[in-house]
């Protein structure tokens, strides 16, 4: 079967009249308004973690509904690889229950008959990586390491060992290292296996709709471009904002913080997608180059530009909530940041002299990540914008949300109706929401299926992670005092400072 899509099962999860009717049936017809996407070439699927949470919560999930949309691969095994001793029926039923919980789409019956039997699991200590590869059926393998970092050398021994270097691919997750150093020494040890084009590197973001579409955005409009430089942009601000605290993960969050967890990752490939000139053309190549290019004209960030922070013990609805310090497996000297601001500057001619502000945080008022783009004010203000505070007076703004409530808004000022002339901003809004009547589609299932496709435009190349590791390098080596702020707060007074004169723009 060729391009097999599952009629009745393209309902997204968040409109679905989920009634537990189960109709699902293949065909080979693919409705007119779908994409040319072809199932990846047959391969199988080598899943290292399968019993853990990323595996549990997101891949196995996206499997499921790729194989809905026809994009897994028409043939080849999914094969769970784990240390924990378990057997075929048990990782398939887990798989149900995780795509029962995690998928955008219901359990069909009759699609799981045909998915379910191609899922096989082989625990560790009955023959490790080489019998996971006894059990292939293809050439081709996509390895997918959804394992801690401690575990991901011996692993690639052991795939080094049983010859499985040829014919793979080889997904990794973040964390990439723990600062430049083993960064480094990371990539020289993948590099000992793998030639640059079998690794995909997974920041997750890039594989938001969202976030892809801050290209198109930018590239696929001529308006954007003739304002989006230091001309007309006075600052720019990239928030990704938490409301949970470190909770269950807190032990393993104590020896990473927000500065790995986030910034050095998500937060600068954002930035680097909303910096970056416009690509020669829409490869993977050409965006890749691009991306690098603003990492390289990124100032190393000094200590005095950024303000760490931990959160103590709030209220929030009326409930309090507990500090980092309380929370389970975090020593009480703990001097590890649950937030950070930091303010950045890239040295090149369209962006000299404007800040980009990056802030993230766990345990802030609300869950959101967005980027805000400030315009400068009209050079001579000749209305009178009454009764608002400065940052509502301030003019154009752009807020590009990357989740929740996705979509992007433009504020500009407009008169205020009546006999005087007053200004008030207003607001234009896209909802991906309303305009596509769809929600946007889990990152994992885009990137799983990329890299089983081996198209590498949407992962982390080498040089690009070693840049923004080198970036960030001396606020590792000198770090900033950790200033306390109260759950359920923006953050530290200590970032007011930071941003100066301008404003932190508030949800
Ligand atoms: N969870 C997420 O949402 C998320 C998001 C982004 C990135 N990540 C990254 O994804 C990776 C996995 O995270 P996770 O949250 O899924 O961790 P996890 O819940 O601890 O799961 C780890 C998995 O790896 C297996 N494992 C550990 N050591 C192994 C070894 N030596 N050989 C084979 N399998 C081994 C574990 O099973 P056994 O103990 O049975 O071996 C388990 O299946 C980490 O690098 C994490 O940073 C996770």
């Amino acid at each position: 079967m060729t391009g097999v899509r599952w009629e009745g099962a393209q309902t997204t999860g968040w409109d679905a009249d989920h009634d537990g009717v189960e109709d699902a049936r293949p065909t080979t017809a693919l409705p007119a308004s779908s994409f040319t996407l072809r199932p990846p070439v047959d391969q199988d699927l080598i899943l290292v973690g399968a019993t853990g949470d990323l595996a549990r919560r997101k891949l196995i999930p996206a499997i499921y509904d790729l194989f809905l949309d026809g994009l897994m691969p028409n043939n080849g095994r999914i094969i769970g690889y784990a240390r924990e001793e378990t057997d075929d029926e048990t990782f398939r039923l887990r798989a149900t229950n995780s795509i029962r919980s995690g998928s955008r789409r219901m359990l069909f019956e009759e699609a799981w008959k045909e998915l379910g039997p191609r899922f096989v699991y082989v625990a560790r200590n009955r023959g490790g990586i080489g019998l996971a590869a006894k059990y292939a059926t293809q050439p081709q393998r996509l390895i997918y390491l959804a394992i801690p970092p401690a575990a991901v050398p011996a692993v690639l021994d052991e795939i080094r060992e049983n010859d499985l270097i040829e014919g793979s691919r080889i997904v990794l997750e973040k964390p990439f290292g723990f600062d430049l150093a083993s960064a480094q020494a990371l990539d020289d040890q993948l590099r000992q296996h793998f030639s640059e084009d079998q690794i995909f590197r997974i920041d997750h973001y890039l594989g938001k709709e969202t976030v892809q579409n801050i290209a198109v955005f930018r590239f696929g409009n001529a308006l954007w471009e003739r304002v989006w430089s230091r001309d007309a942009i006075d600052h720019i601000q990239i928030t990704v904002a938490e409301s949970i605290g470190a909770g269950g993960r807190a032990a393993f969050y104590d020896d990473v913080g927000a500065l790995r967890d986030i910034v050095q990752n998500h937060a600068l490939q954002l930035l680097a997608l909303l910096a970056m000139e416009p690509p020669a053309r829409f490869t993977a190549a050409a965006l890749r180059d691009e991306s690098s290019r603003v990492l390289h004209a990124l100032r190393p960030i000094r200590p005095e530009d950024a303000v760490f922070g931990q959160y103590t013990a709030g209220n929030i609805d009326g409930t309090r909530a507990r500090g980092y310090l309380e929370e389970t497996g975090v020593p009480e000297t703990s001097r590890t940041e649950t937030y950070v601001a930091i303010r950045a500057e890239i040295d090149n001619w369209r962006w000299a002299g404007v800040p980009f502000f990056i802030r993230t945080g766990k345990r802030l008022p609300s869950r959101v990540t967005e980027v805000l783009v400030s315009f400068r004010e009209p050079p001579v203000a000749l209305w009178e914008s009454a009764g608002l505070e400065a940052q509502e007076r301030r003019s154009n703004h752009l807020v590009i949300r990357i989740q929740p409530d996705e979509g992007i808004s433009l504020m500009f000022n407009a008169k205020v109706p009546g006999p005087e002339i007053a200004t008030r901003p207003v607001q234009m809004r896209f909802r991906y929401g309303e305009s596509f009547m769809t929600e946007p589609a889990e990152a994992y299932e885009r990137l799983l299926y990329d890299a089983m496709d081996g198209d590498p435009m949407l992962f982390l190349r080498q040089d690009n992670v070693l840049r923004s590791w080198e970036v960030l390098q001396p606020l590792l080596d000198d770090p900033p005092p950790v200033h306390p702020y109260a759950a359920g707060t923006w953050g530290p007074p200590a970032a007011d400072e930071l941003i100066g004169d301008r404003t932190w723009h508030t949800h």
